[in-house]
């Protein structure tokens, strides 16, 4: 008897360990809606050369659909000797439907059945990574827009630099996302070329129409070469590099936030839904949601510098070394849906402390205001910095606020200081006065907010 489908020219068994090492089906039967639509549209195509009559390519089609049936409802019963999702449904189409299901695989390989599985499962799941990403960015404009009334310090080194709104604030992360939301929409193009019809490395022998595979199969196009074909997954390093990309954009997210709602800071608190508490330390509550989207940050990464080094060195064409491009592809869009999702929960569920924010607001952010106050007064900013800079330290020695100075002690450190530089000490005011596109103003931040609106709305 038959044990395996490429068994016709070995006489010995397989080493169970070998069998278990090289088998692929604990984790690619996760396409396997993807391996029987590609096989659907491949019965149909080998119809249209004659090779299957419309009556056979009918009772295919059947029996597909019902190996799909069994796989959804759970009862696909795997045998010992399936090796991964394509064997596994060929090896039940022919007990469903008998010899005939031997015809199937006439001019195919599973080299290029593989790579078009492939491509089709991310297809799938890059249209709900866009929905994950945009839910994200929804929250992020919404809460912007509520909360545009909230001064903070904006840090750089996280040293107090100068203020902003928070608003400001979500509507960077946002702009980062929306960049990562464009460049993943990107790739799809390239993701969504036909390989089947490449056969195992020399393309297909009957003539199969390609054009039409692509057609029912929903490519965009068809691979122009079939030992590309068989071979190409930059498609996945596009993909894992685009995830670690955008990770990076959520850990920063992560970090900030982690930091904010420290009890030194103060300036947020998670809710409870995303927060974990300390089997010794009672008081605790951890924020455990953020500090995995930071940690898996690595982990993403490790997928896709793992999967370049298993690329790099391969001879042309297909080896099984490709196999390894599942489990980090897999593995890397599952944690990125996960991460964008709780992200979003996270965001969308936290506390803003705006009395903390403003507490946290001292007079010094505002020494570049002074300086730009001189400016307005036709002093170069290189000596107006400066002059800002001698009255930080003389508020320093004298252990008060830069505004607590008096218009005497301001004259004695440039004689263009006049009553109104105390109009300079109002954190709102400085806000407001930065007007230019992309600036932390009311109005700036309206524009940001309906510009992602539009961005969001559409595609
Ligand atoms: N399970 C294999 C993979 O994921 C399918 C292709 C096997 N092709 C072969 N020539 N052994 O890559």
């Amino acid at each position: 008897t038959k044990q395996k489908l490429w068994g016709g020219r070995f006489t010995g068994k397989t080493d169970p360990l070998m069998h278990a090492f090289n088998q692929s089906l604990s984790y690619d039967r996760r396409m396997h809606s993807q391996d029987i639509r590609g096989s659907i549209a491949y019965a149909k195509s080998l119809t249209k050369v004659g090779i299957l009559t419309k009556e056979e390519e009918n009772k295919i089609t059947q029996g597909l659909e019902s190996v799909e049936k069994e796989w959804v409802a759970g009862s696909f019963e795997v045998k010992e000797d399936d090796e991964d999702i394509h064997t596994a449904n060929e090896r039940r189409l022919s007990e469903l439907i008998g010899p005939l299901g031997g015809k199937l695989h006439t001019g195919r390989s599973r080299n290029d059945q593989v790579a078009t599985d492939m491509r089709l499962w991310l297809l799938d799941e890059v249209q709900e990574v866009e929905k994950a990403i945009k839910g994200l960015l929804r929250v992020l404009v919404e809460r912007a827009d509520n909360e545009k009334e909230y001064l903070m310090p904006g840090y750089t080194h996280l040293q107090r630099g100068q203020p902003i709104r928070w608003s400001h604030l979500l509507l960077s992360y946002a702009l980062s996302l929306r960049y990562d939301a464009e460049r993943l929409h990107q790739l799809i193009p390239r993701i969504s070329v036909l390989p089947l019809g490449s056969g195992a490395l020399a393309g297909n022998p009957f003539a199969v129409d390609r054009e039409f595979l692509a057609k029912e199969l929903g490519f965009q196009s068809v691979a122009e070469n079939s030992l590309w074909g068989v071979a190409d997954r930059d498609f996945i390093a596009e993909f894992l590099t685009w995830a670690s990309l955008t990770m990076t954009h959520l850990s920063k997210i992560a970090e900030d936030l982690i930091i904010y709602s420290t009890a030194e800071f103060g300036f947020i608190s998670l809710s409870d839904a995303y927060s974990t508490g300390s089997s010794m330390m009672p008081q605790k509550k951890n924020p455990d949601s953020l500090e995995l989207i930071r940690g898996k940050t690595g982990r993403l990464f490790g997928n896709m510098a793992g999967f370049m080094m298993s690329l790099k060195g391969l001879p042309s064409t297909y080896n099984k070394d490709l196999q390894e491009d599942k489990e980090p592809l897999f593995d890397t869009v599952d944690n990125i849906s996960a991460c964008l999702k709780i992200a979003e929960g996270v965001i969308s569920t936290l506390e803003v402390h705006g009395e903390k924010m403003r507490r946290a607001l001292t007079m010094d952010v505002l020494a570049t205001d002074l300086a730009d106050y001189l400016v307005r007064k036709g002093i170069p900013f290189r000596e107006t910095h400066h002059v800002s800079g001698r009255a930080v330290a003389l508020a320093e020695a004298r252990q008060c606020q830069i505004a607590d100075l008096s218009l005497q002690d301001f004259k004695s450190l440039n004689g263009q200081f006049e009553e109104d530089v105390f109009k300079v000490f109002d954190f709102e005011a400085s806000v407001e006065r930065r007007q230019a596109i992309g600036g932390p103003s009311r109005r700036m931040v309206e524009r940001q907010i309906f510009v992602l609106r539009e961005f969001i709305s559409k595609q």
